[in-house]
């Protein structure tokens, strides 16, 4: 229990003070520790907040918790908003990111910056049903589940609100991978509503990327053992307000998870992502090729246009895509859009050398293409890993 108390002197005899003691304050929120943090990542959510606040504060009546906002700097001024709520309401923490993006990054920050033994999460714009949290607690607390996940498929109408027919087949794709990488059967892997006993996030977060949406997913792949998984149908709502983040990048993000888990971790998600851009870049390289020999170009010509405008756009999505977070700009995209192709160069000599190589010692061909690509793409990898990015 804790008290705020106040010693103050009331009088003075045979030279010893006589002292009062005042209770000032029973604080109720002191009074009880942290059970729950429930961690929102955000980005330009300002008008959710309030809402978002005063749902939580109602689903979670008679559980001690605490909402920690993780803001990466919303040019919308969404975390003015929660500090603003913040300054009357303690249970209430903004941290706020700045020259950094990423859901999976602020929810793991999020995580960590509790001392509570259950981490909840939930989205900031009004899609998940916070009355579900207090169920999912309780699974937690009884030690029936270490892991309570909020899933959209369990329910008979599925994310029919929530979700374009186009983001609905994706989400199943999406699980599908998720399913046939981990070892547990979960119906929504990828689901950005869960709660969790907080000493499994902190076990496995250095092992965690901080790219993508899928934190959950993961998470469960982390984990050395499989965690006991209870799964909560709840019914994903329609966004209220602002947009969903979710884009093109998140998804070749979230391929390349599932690739680097499928290869046991032995291939960084980012090399992963700048092999995927490679294969796009090959079939760029085909499309032009052809289409210098449909306007009649020579050959070489048509060949050589094709290969410096794979080059560049590979170079423009890798900056885009791969390497978001350290995204060049400006005169530095110039310079290190040469240094990019001046490498490029030196791993094309090094693949040809290689599959050369290679062919001296086996008939066959495609071994040799196959050993010869390889290094050139991890050479390309390397280099431009640490000369460009
Ligand atoms: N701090 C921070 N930084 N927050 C972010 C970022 C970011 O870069 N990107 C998105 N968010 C926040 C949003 O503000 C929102 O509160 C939450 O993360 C989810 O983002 P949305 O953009 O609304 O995602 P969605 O609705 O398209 O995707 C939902 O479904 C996915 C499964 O299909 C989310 O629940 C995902 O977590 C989930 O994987
Ligand atoms: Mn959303």
């Amino acid at each position: 229990m804790t008290l705020l108390l106040e010693i103050s002197v009331v009088g003075e005899r045979a030279g010893r003070y006589i002292g009062a003691l005042t209770i000032l304050e029973r604080d109720p929120v002191l009074m009880q520790s942290c059970e729950l943090t429930v961690v929102i990542p955000t980005y330009n959510e300002r008008d959710n907040i309030a809402p978002l606040i005063q749902r939580l504060a109602h689903a979670l009546k008679g559980i001690a918790w605490q909402a920690v906002f993780v803001d990466d700097n919303s040019p919308d001024g969404t975390a003015d908003t929660i500090k603003a709520m913040a300054a009357c309401d303690p249970r209430i923490l903004c941290l706020k990111r700045v020259g950094r993006r990423g859901l999976a990054g602020a929810v793991l920050e999020g995580a960590l910056a509790s001392a509570a033994p259950f981490v909840g999460v939930i989205d900031a714009d009004l899609q998940h049903d916070e009355t579900v949290l207090p169920q999912m607690l309780a699974s937690l607390k009884s030690g029936e589940a270490d892991l309570a996940i909020g899933s959209r498929f369990l329910t008979s109408s599925g994310p029919e609100k929530g979700l374009t027919p186009f983001r609905k087949a994706g989400s199943r794709l999406a699980n599908i991978l998720a399913r046939a990488v981990l070892k547990v059967e979960v119906s929504d892997p990828v689901s950005g509503f869960f709660m969790i006993r907080r000493g499994l996030i902190e076990t496995v977060a250095p092992d965690l990327t901080n790219d993508g949406f899928k934190i959950l997913f993961d998470i469960i792949a982390s984990q050395r053992s499989p965690p006991r998984i209870r799964e909560f149908p709840y019914v994903f709502a329609e966004r209220q307000a602002g947009h969903s983040k979710m884009d093109e990048r998140v998804i070749i993000e979230y391929l390349g998870l599932i690739l680097t888990k499928l290869t046991g971790n032995l291939l960084p998600t980012r090399f992963l992502m700048f092999a995927m851009v490679g294969l796009g870049g090959v079939a760029v390289h085909m499309a032009v090729l052809y289409s210098g020999r449909a306007a009649g170009l020579h050959f070489i010509i048509s060949q050589g246009v094709a290969a410096m405008t794979a080059m560049t756009t590979n170079f423009l999505v890798n900056n885009s895509v791969t390497y978001r977070d350290r995204r060049l700009r400006g005169m530095k995209l110039l310079t290190g859009y040469l240094r990019f192709c001046a490498l490029c160069g030196v791993g094309l000599i090094a693949n040809v050398a290689v599959a050369n190589l290679v062919h001296e010692h086996t008939p066959l061909w495609w071994l040799a293409g196959a050993a010869g690509a390889a290094s050139g793409a991890a050479w390309n990898y390397v280099s431009t890993s640490v000369a460009v990015w």
